[in-house]
């Protein structure tokens, strides 16, 4: 039994009526309530749940210049029974902690973390959508509110979860474009944290490449521009001659992420070999060239398993096999999708049952 305290205000009304649910755009609808903590006088305080609105913020408020902002994202799904289910919110909230360490940002309590996630979905669980493929996106992030000038770590925090209920991210294969030319994350950087400023520094290079057609960047290190690292929203798996390949994280350069950890346990459960390794542009046109690049996708909370239908690098645009020809990629996603809607045994013990306790 927690023993957060977290007072609740209801919203007047709900809009969940002026949603349409059979037509769910990525990020752009939002539940009735969010929750809120400050950070002050070294704790977390004030843990409410208010109506879904816009924040105050004062010019000086210290995220928007210095950049000290984090963000999470999870999903909810209900389960047959009706029970609204969480996947591995504890891998986020653990990933959460880390990204506010390297952004010296106060971490926060798991009973804090799990406490506001449990009653604000619990109080919002109608958004849950049950299309196939939609669900309930949730977003926890962190900034610094102190409203200084100044460039040192801010005294003040807030930390809010707001959800969304969403469809697909990519509704088709993502056309990614092999970047020589910027760097998303060097060793020593803040490339594995979640921060807002890995996002905010990759926009102008993705716009650039979507301009030209493509979808997204996918990223090479910063030191040779030789070894893949990730897409910015979601991580990357290559199929070459029947073995699972993913860039490792001893760099620090890439998101850990939920889905790629939970594929990786996936595959191995499957029986196939599964490398966490560097992989070069070299290595998968070679394999391309020899016919034994087999798949190529990514992996993200929001995009779960989005196939790769193609890469561009140095000119040339390289073509994957044909989605129904993918069998890593499809028995994956597939197993994956099952365990996150609770229509498998959870053999993992993956999946979060948010205790069902407010009625309106
Ligand atoms: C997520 O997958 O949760 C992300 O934060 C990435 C973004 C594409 C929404």
């Amino acid at each position: 039994m927690s023993t957060i305290n977290i007072s609740i205000e209801r919203a007047k009304e709900s809009g969940v009526g002026n949603i349409d649910f059979n037509d769910l755009p990525f990020g752009k609808n939002f539940s009735d309530h969010m929750f809120i903590a400050d950070y002050y006088d070294g704790e977390w305080r004030d843990a409410r749940i208010v109506p879904f609105a816009d924040f105050t913020l004062h010019p000086a408020t210290s995220a928007i210049h210095y950049g000290q902002a984090i963000f999470e994202g999870m999903k909810a799904e209900l389960a047959p029974d009706g029970q609204p289910i969480v996947f591995r919110p504890l891998k986020n909230w653990n990933r959460l902690n880390k990204s506010a360490q390297r952004m010296a940002i106060p971490p926060i309590s798991q009973e804090l973390f799990m406490a506001a996630l449990d009653t604000l979905i619990d109080i919002d669980k109608d958004f849950i959508p049950t299309a196939p493929l939609s669900s309930l996106y949730i977003r926890p992030f962190m900034f610094a509110t102190e409203k200084y000038v100044g460039i040192r770590v801010a005294e003040n925090y807030r930390f809010c979860i707001f959800t969304s209920p969403v469809g697909a991210y990519y509704s088709r294969p993502v056309r990614v474009f092999v970047s020589d030319k910027y760097v998303r994350a060097a060793p020593g950087g803040a490339g594995f944290a979640k921060a807002a400023g890995n996002y905010g520094a990759a926009m102008m290079p993705t716009w650039e490449v979507q301009k030209m057609g493509y979808d997204q960047l996918l990223w090479l290190d910063a030191i040779e521009h030789k070894y893949f690292q990730e897409i910015g929203t979601m991580n990357v798996f290559f199929v070459i001659d029947g073995v699972l390949i993913t860039p490792g994280l001893d760099q620090g350069t890439i998101l850990e992420g939920v889905t790629r950890d939970s594929l990786i346990q996936l595959a191995q459960d499957e029986g196939y070999v599964v490398q966490e390794r560097d992989v070069s542009v070299d290595e998968v046109i070679h394999a391309y060239n020899d016919g034994k690049l087999q798949d190529m996708f990514g992996a993200g909370t929001a995009a779960v398993v989005s196939y790769i239908g193609g890469f561009h690098y140095k000119g040339v645009d390289y073509e994957l096999p044909p989605v129904e020809k993918r069998e890593v990629s499809n028995k994956l996603r597939a197993r994956l999708m099952d365990i996150k809607s609770g229509l498998v045994v959870d053999k993992f013990n993956w999946v979060h049952h948010v205790p069902v306790t407010q009625s309106v």
